[in-house]
C-alpha cells in the first residue's frame, strides 16, 4: 500500500510541474502566472477539487508518445469564489503551449457539462496556442465540442473568459463565444493566428500588440470587456464580477448586507442632468450616486465614453442582441447593484420630476 501511496504522489508531484522548471521559470520570467497558482488566487482557498489530473494524450504522430505529461495543459475542476460554486479550467503554457489535443477538449468539455447540470458559472483562464498542431484533426474536433457546449451553456450559466497569454485559433473563438472576455496587458493577445503566420502567408509584418493586444480588444475592435495590469490584478477584479452575478438563469443576483439608507436623498442629482437634451453631462458620476455604496462594476470602460454605452447598449456588438447572450447577464451585472440590496433613490428621482 505504501508504495501505491508513494507512486500516487510522485505523479502528482510530475502534474504539478506541468511542462518542466524551466519553463515555469520562463513563464515566469514574462510576467506571468502558471495555471496553478492563478488558480490558488482566483478561488477561495483550499476551496479547489481537481479533475483529471493524469490523463494524457493519446497521440503517436510526430513522436509525440515520448512526450505526454500528466493533466495534458490544462488543470480543470471546481471550487468556489466568497462562498459561490464555480466550474474552472486554467491552461498550462508550459504543456505544448497550453493546445488543445482531444483528451484537454475531453476536460474542459466535462466541468462544462458539470456546470450546467448544477447550474454554476464556468471561468476560463485561457493561456493557449489553439488546437495542438501534431493531432491535427482530433484536436479540431475536441474544439467542435467545446464550442457546441459554449453553445449550450449561453444563457443558463455564465461564462466568463480571461485571456492570460498569447491565445490563438481556437483558443479565441470558445472565448468570443462567452459572456465576459478580459485580457491582461501587455502578456496577452487574440489573434486567428500569430504575426509569425500573418508574415508568412501575407507578407504583412505587424506586431502581436497590434495584431490582438490588450489596447486592440479594448480600445478598437471592443471584442475584450477590460483589461488589466497583471494576472493578480485581473484574477481579483474577476473575484468581484463574480459577486454581481446570479449562478444562473434560474436564480437571482445575490444579496449581501448593506449600508446605503434606501431613503438617502442625493440632493446633486436636481442639478447634474441638465433641463437642456443637447448638454453632456457624466452619466458615471449619476450612477455611482445612484448605486447602493457607490459600487459599481464598469465594464468596456475604454472602448466608448459611458453615455454612450448606456444609452446605446450594445449597438457595436450584433450578436448582443440575443436575450441569452453576454448582454443578458451584464444588464445583471451592472444593475445588481441596486436588486441585491433592494434599495432605491427613487426619492430624490421623485423630486426632481416634481421639480
Ligand atoms: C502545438 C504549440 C502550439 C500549437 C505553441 N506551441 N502553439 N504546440 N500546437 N498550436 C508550443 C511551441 O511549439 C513551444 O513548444 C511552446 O508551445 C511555446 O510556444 P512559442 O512559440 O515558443 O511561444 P511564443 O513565442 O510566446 O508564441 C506563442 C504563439 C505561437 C503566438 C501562440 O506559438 C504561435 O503562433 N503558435 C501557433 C498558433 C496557431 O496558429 N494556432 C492555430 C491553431 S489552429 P516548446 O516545446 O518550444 O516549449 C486552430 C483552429 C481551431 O486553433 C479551429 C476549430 C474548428
Amino acid at each position: 500500500m505504501k508504495d501505491i501511496l508513494d507512486e500516487l504522489e510522485q505523479r502528482r508531484r510530475e502534474a504539478r510541474l506541468g511542462g518542466g522548471q524551466r519553463r515555469i521559470d520562463a513563464q515566469h520570467a514574462r510576467g506571468k502566472l502558471t495555471a496553478r497558482e492563478r488558480l490558488e488566487l482566483l478561488l477561495d482557498e483550499g476551496s479547489f477539487e481537481e479533475f483529471d489530473m493524469f490523463v494524457r494524450h493519446r497521440s503517436t504522430d510526430f513522436g509525440m508518445e515520448a512526450d505526454r505529461p500528466y493533466g495534458d495543459g490544462v488543470v480543470t475542476g471546481w471550487g468556489t469564489i466568497n462562498g459561490r460554486m464555480v466550474y474552472v479550467y486554467s491552461q498550462d503554457f508550459t504543456v505544448f503551449g497550453g493546445s488543445l489535443s482531444e483528451t484537454h477538449a475531453q476536460k474542459i468539455c466535462k466541468i462544462m457539462d458539470m456546470a450546467m447540470q448544477n447550474g454554476a458559472p464556468v471561468i476560463g483562464l485561457n493561456d493557449s496556442g489553439g488546437a495542438r498542431i501534431q493531432e491535427g484533426v482530433a484536436s479540431l474536433a475536441g474544439y467542435a465540442d467545446v464550442f457546441q457546449r459554449n453553445i449550450m451553456a449561453s444563457g443558463v450559466v455564465p461564462q466568463i473568459s480571461v485571456i492570460m497569454g498569447p491565445c490563438a485559433g481556437g483558443a479565441v473563438y470558445s472565448p468570443a463565444m462567452t459572456d465576459f472576455i478580459f485580457m491582461v496587458k501587455d502578456t496577452s493577445y487574440m489573434f486567428v493566428t500569430g504575426p509569425d503566420v500573418v508574415k508568412t502567408v501575407t507578407n504583412e509584418i505587424v506586431t502581436a500588440e497590434q495584431l490582438g493586444g490588450a489596447s486592440t480588444h479594448t480600445k478598437k475592435s471592443s471584442v475584450a470587456d477590460g483589461a488589466f495590469e497583471n494576472d493578480v490584478e485581473a484574477l481579483s477584479e474577476i473575484r468581484r464580477l463574480f459577486d454581481f452575478l446570479p449562478l444562473n438563469n434560474r436564480e437571482k443576483a445575490p444579496t449581501r448586507p448593506f449600508f446605503d439608507d434606501p431613503h438617502r436623498i442625493e440632493a446633486s442629482l436636481d442639478t447634474l442632468i441638465p433641463d437642456n437634451p443637447n448638454q453632456p453631462y457624466d452619466m458615471k458620476e449619476l450612477i455611482l450616486k445612484i448605486a447602493d455604496e457607490g459600487d459599481f462594476y464598469e465594464i468596456q470602460r475604454i472602448s466608448r465614453p459611458i453615455s454612450s454605452r448606456v444609452s446605446c447598449g450594445s449597438k457595436a456588438r450584433p450578436w448582443a442582441s440575443s436575450p441569452t447572450s453576454r448582454r443578458f447577464w451584464r444588464a445583471v451585472s451592472t444593475s445588481t447593484a441596486r436588486a441585491r440590496r433592494h434599495v432605491s433613490c427613487g426619492s430624490a428621482m421623485r423630486s426632481r420630476s416634481r421639480s
